[in-house]
């Protein structure tokens, strides 16, 4: 049996402590929901604890549910760590060990076919006698992809599928993205003044956004593989592209430029974070600096992004300046883009890129900076009401 149910507004709450997005409808109309709609809703919240520490894989929670009681919560901590159904079956208590056979496990990911860093969990459901398992959304990853789930029906367990499934997507969309489209989930991220520019005439670094913006990017840079600047932000601002004001771990820095001309008293050389520079001119390795040439033709950004896929890193996020963020906007790669508005009008200056094809998904506030997120209107996981980010 296959069905989706679009789950309801609810609140969700990002971690950042003063960034909540909250929606019309709350809690409480959890008391409605389908008990599928309700247990998946837990295993998505589950799933995204491990948002920042789980790439290249996805992000999964589960849940154990016997006669209408949760005996049993996890999810994927961390790479090469336990799979979210055996963090659950580990997390069952004692006393209530006994009821594990039989029961209702609500996973976000078709439970998993293959040994990689871990033994296959369909096989492990099987041996607990898991009675049945509700499903979001099918493995995209060639190794698991419905085998999983063959496993599972092959032995009598009752499998639903599709519950959530939206939802499930948009968690895992930058491993989605990965597998399907075979590139990183591209996230882009600007601050524009409020009369819309992102740098003075000079090209001089301003600082347009607050304390509290400055420190959810930070945050953000914890939660994707790699982050990317252009050649003249590169230069101008000496940016450390590092997450210092929130702990993680830090992406792969990448710079674009054709001459490989930043100065190597520049932080992108302070080996405090794995570094490419992306050029024309040379093939090398200095400390944790890798150049990488490549043809700066109209394929280049493609290039770039066959480059994060060899080496399985499943997302990237594009940090200005304009130059670049509108050479990913106009070939049409991007599937989110992270807007800041500050409270500043400098008058003249570097325009900020103009999105086509995007849809607003939400606009929140951090005091005085307006912040808001756009997907691209071709993508295939769009953003559902009330979800984190
Ligand atoms: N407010 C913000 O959010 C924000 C964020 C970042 C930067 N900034 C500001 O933006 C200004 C710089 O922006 P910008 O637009 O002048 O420059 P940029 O985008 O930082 O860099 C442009 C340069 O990068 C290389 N490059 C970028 N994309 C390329 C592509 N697709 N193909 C080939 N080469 C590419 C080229 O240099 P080469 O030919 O040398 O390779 C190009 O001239 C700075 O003032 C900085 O302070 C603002």
């Amino acid at each position: 049996m296959s069905y989706v149910i679009r789950i309801p507004r609810i609140a969700a709450i990002c971690c950042f402590p003063a960034f909540v997005f909250t929606s019309p409808a709350n809690f409480s109309n959890f008391a409605s929901l389908q008990p599928e709609v309700l247990y998946m809703t837990r295993a998505l919240e589950l799933a995204q604890k491990g948002k920042g520490h789980t790439s290249p894989n996805p992000m999964v929670g589960a849940v154990l549910v016997n006669e209408g009681r949760i005996i049993g919560e996890g999810w994927h901590h961390i790479y090469g760590q336990a799979h979210a159904e055996v963090d659950c079956l580990n997390n069952v208590a004692a006393a209530d060990k006994h009821l594990i056979a039989g029961s209702t496990m609500y996973v976000t990911l078709e439970p998993c076919a293959h040994t990689g860093k871990t033994p296959p969990c369909a096989d492990r459901l099987v041996v607990e006698k898991i009675g049945k398992v509700v499903i979001a959304n099918k493995d995209p990853f060639e190794l698991v992809s419905g085998r999983g789930i063959d496993i599972l029906k092959n032995t009598g367990i009752d499998v639903v599928t599709g519950v959530c499934e939206a939802e499930g997507q948009w968690v895992n969309r930058r491993f989605f993205t990965f597998h399907q489209q075979k590139r990183p989930y591209i996230v882009l991220k600007w601050a524009q003044t409020t009369d819309g520019f992102i740098a003075p005439e000079d090209r001089s670094r301003s600082q347009i956004t607050n304390g509290q913006s400055n420190r959810l990017v930070h945050k953000w840079r914890t939660e994707e593989a790699a982050i990317m600047v252009g050649a003249t932000t590169a230069i101008n601002d000496d940016p450390q592209l590092t997450a210092r004001l929130w702990a993680g771990k830090q992406p792969l820095r990448i710079a674009i430029s054709r001459n490989a001309n930043i100065p190597s008293t520049h932080h992108l050389f302070d080996n405090s974070a794995e570094t490419w520079i992306i050029n024309e001119d040379k093939d090398d390795i200095i400390n944790t600096v890798r150049y990488i040439q490549l043809s700066f033709g109209d394929q280049l950004l493609n290039e770039v992004m066959a480059l994060l896929h060899q080496q399985k890193l499943t997302s990237l996020i594009v940090e200005g300046g304009a130059a670049l963020l509108n050479s990913f906007i106009n070939a049409g790669l991007w599937d989110e883009a992270r807007v800041f508005t500050g409270n500043k009008e400098i008058g003249s200056g570097l325009t900020a890129p103009q999105l086509t094809n995007s849809t607003n998904t939400l606009t929140t506030h951090l005091n005085d900076d307006r912040l808001e997120v756009f997907v691209n209107k071709i993508s295939p996981y769009p953003y559902t009401t009330g979800m984190e980010l």
